[in-house]
């Protein structure tokens, strides 16, 4: 098992930094929802993941399973990079369908988290002997060039995070992946669809309060790493559905008047009562902008798979 760091804690440092200065000196505040993920926040999106609100992870694995050997002998893929890849319980659908076509050779997770692309590979290692595991510790807006290259690539992109970049990022960002491609090469993307406000809001604020706790983690992040005094408690969670831009966004909304103060980028933060941070875009896609996108970024929809409830779908992409 390899390791390539491109975002050590020092980079990581500098761009909270910046964020936190750019987000909350603006108005509306705002933060970038990637601070959500330290090792405790990571934790936090796993449960978020078994809870009976969340759909978006169960209808994804849905698709995966029976779809993964389409997957594997569609690609007949040797590498697999994973983007985001987080704690990479997906991942094994397509390891396994991919070592029994046996084609793969080389896994390739990315993620800003080195907590949980160490566990969740630590094992995978173990599970999969005969696979190279090269983890690569990066940000994916920004270190897309240093994946490996070679022939018979798929990048996995899941769990519908392509959703949290807003549109003009995420034309951005399917033209790096494509960039990184030879034609040929696949992309298997991840993404949420439009449906119900009474079925996206509530996945979004669950009754046991995880979601809650995952939004206010931003708060200890900047308390732990800046050494901020933010009081999580003073914070309200919002989510709320935003029918113009079809998006699910997470607020934090003081509960009372607050002066914050964070050492780390010499900053006092005022808060009114009532007012927001906005935390995360969660955007819902529908087949036709999804293939619009993926089309302008130079890639060509071979398939496109839905769960049997039409809640996600996940589209199989060729570079031309
Ligand atoms: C991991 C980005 C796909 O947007 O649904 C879960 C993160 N935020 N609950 C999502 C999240 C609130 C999640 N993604």
């Amino acid at each position: 098992m390899t390791l390539e760091v491109h975002l050590d804690a020092d980079d990581l440092a500098r761009t909270l930094r910046a964020d936190v200065l750019t987000g909350l000196t603006a108005d509306p505040k705002w933060l970038p929802p990637k601070w959500f993920y330290d090792a405790r926040g990571s934790e936090l999106f796993e449960r978020i993941t078994e809870l009976p609100e969340y759909y978006p992870t169960r209808s994804e694995r849905q698709i995966l399973t029976d779809r993964a050997d389409s997957i594997a002998r569609h690609t007949r893929a040797r590498t697999l990079l994973e983007l985001g890849s987080g704690y990479s319980t997906k991942t094994r659908l397509l390891l396994d369908a991919l070592t029994t076509a046996g084609t793969l050779e080389t896994y390739v997770p990315m993620d800003v988290s080195p907590t949980a692309l160490q566990a969740a590979t630590a094992r995978i290692s173990v599970d999969y002997p005969a696979l190279r595991v090269h983890n690569v510790v990066g940000d994916l807006t920004r270190h897309l060039k240093h994946l490996p290259g070679g022939g018979a690539r798929l990048v996995a992109f899941l769990g519908g995070t392509v959703g949290n970049l807003v549109p003009a990022e995420r034309a951005a960002f399917l033209s790096d992946v494509r960039a990184v491609l030879e034609p040929g090469e696949h992309l298997l993307l991840g993404t949420d669809l439009v449906k119900s406000p009474t079925v996206v809001v509530p996945a979004y604020d669950d009754a046991a309060g995880v979601t809650a706790d995952f939004n206010r983690n931003v708060l200890r992040v900047m308390n732990n790493s800046l050494g901020a005094d933010f009081d999580p408690e003073g914070f309200a969670h919002v989510a709320l559905w935003e029918p113009e831009q079809e998006w699910v966004e997470m607020r934090l909304r003081a509960r009372w008047p607050m002066r914050v103060t964070i050492p780390g980028v010499d900053l006092v933060v005022d808060f009114k009562a009532g007012e927001e941070i906005r935390t995360e875009v969660s955007a819902k896609f529908r087949r036709d902008g999804v293939a619009a996108e993926l089309s302008d970024a130079g890639f060509t929809v071979d398939h496109w798979w839905t769960d049997r409830d039409d809640l996600f779908g996940v589209s199989l992409a060729r570079a031309v």
